[in-house]
């Protein structure tokens, strides 16, 4: 649906160019949700905002649905804008306006609608995003996640093909954040919709997204199916992205290390994740298996685990340990 093709773009700071996009080349299927990750100042922004011409690259071509949306003039560029929805970090609703009239906002100024046929949208969009409720609030009177359902329901008032999110949870707390992840995902399914969203946070990545791209320094460093990219990640951004999730934060002050201990990172995905691991690793030996770190989730809907474990024990126990995991479907790194 989306293609993008060696696409460069450099911003003029005074004397300074600083390059925000350097050579991405990226293809985006119809229907799936597809997240771009990366630190910030990794050029996130800049390529979302290609997708629908907030920003112009230098080179290179952005394809949707085969038209190459760079070049377009401005009327094109109205109606290319109808067809791509956008949600941001920090919602851009108009206060002065109620939930229902800032969901009309876009439906109004395509000049299209009987007012009566706005009024049915406006209900129907109320509906999926389950603020019928608070139809004519203002948007001071929402929280932070019911605002961003407003302005999802703007996004897509318009029945885009495309959704572009723009960091659109890393306003809102860990439970907030899942609920318009959950609301984003049914959308998704419900309509067929393509997602593409920004994010700085991998469970952001892994809740919700089919294929990532991790951008480091205005370049692709890696992509892949999210499955393969937390099994096996390979650059060191990525790594980094991965241990920096909040599942890893905690614990670490209860461990102590065992003198005759390694310590080993497990990462596993699928029906493997049903099972007993750990056990199965040590059963018949003398080691030892203690777990200092760990998460058993999901990638979208594939079970998934990792697992910081200090095996302990005598050389020949740990060998037997570590032969066991070299023929498992475990992928795992042994740290120190
Ligand atoms: N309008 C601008 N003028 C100058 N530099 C910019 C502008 N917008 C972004 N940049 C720079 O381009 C780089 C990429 O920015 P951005 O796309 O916003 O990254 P991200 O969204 O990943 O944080 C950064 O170095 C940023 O400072
Ligand atoms: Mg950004």
């Amino acid at each position: 649906m989306i293609r993008i093709e060696q696409l460069h773009k450099t911003y003029r700071a005074g004397q300074r160019d600083i390059i925000a996009l350097r050579d991405i080349n990226l293809d985006i299927a119809q229907g799936e949700v597809f997240g771009i990750i990366g630190r910030s100042g990794a050029g996130k922004s800049t390529l979302i905002r290609t997708l629908n011409v907030l920003e112009r690259p230098d080179s290179g071509r952005v394809l949707i649905d085969g038209e190459d949306i760079t070049g377009l003039g401005h009327e094109a560029l109205l109606g290319l804008r109808q067809r791509v929805g956008m949600v941001f970090q920090h919602f851009n609703l108009l206060n002065a306006k109620t939930v229902a009239q800032n969901i009309d906002w876009p439906l109004k100024i395509t000049g299209r609608y009987s007012r009566e046929e706005r009024a049915a949208r406006v209900d129907e969009l109320l509906q999926l995003v389950g603020l019928d409720a608070h139809r004519d609030q203002y948007p001071s009177q929402l929280s932070g996640g019911q605002k961003q359902r407003v302005g999802i329901a703007r996004a897509l008032a318009n029945h885009p093909r495309l959704l572009l999110c723009d960091e659109a949870t890393s306003a809102l707390d860990p439970e907030t954040t899942q609920s318009i992840l959950r609301l984003l995902l049914e959308i998704n399914r419900k309509l067929g919709l393509t997602i593409v969203l920004i994010t700085h946070e991998m469970e952001v990545i892994r809740s919700i997204c089919d294929r990532v791209a991790v951008l480091d320094g205005g370049a692709v460093a890696e992509q892949g199916r999210v499955v393969d990219i937390f099994l096996r990640p390979q650059h060191a951004v990525t790594r980094s992205l991965l241990t920096q999730s909040h599942a890893w934060d905690a614990g670490e002050s209860l461990y102590q290390r065992r003198p005759d201990g390694k310590l080993v990172r497990l990462t596993y995905a699928g029906d493997i994740a049903a099972q007993p691991i750990l056990s199965q690793l040590t059963a018949a030996t003398s080691a030892l298996a203690t777990i200092v770190r760990g998460t058993v989730s999901r990638i979208k809907d594939t079970p998934y685990g990792q697992l910081l474990v200090e095996f302990s024990g005598d050389a020949d126990a740990l060998a037997q340990v570590l032969d066991r995991l070299q023929t498992s479907d475990i992928e795992h790194e042994v740290l120190a």
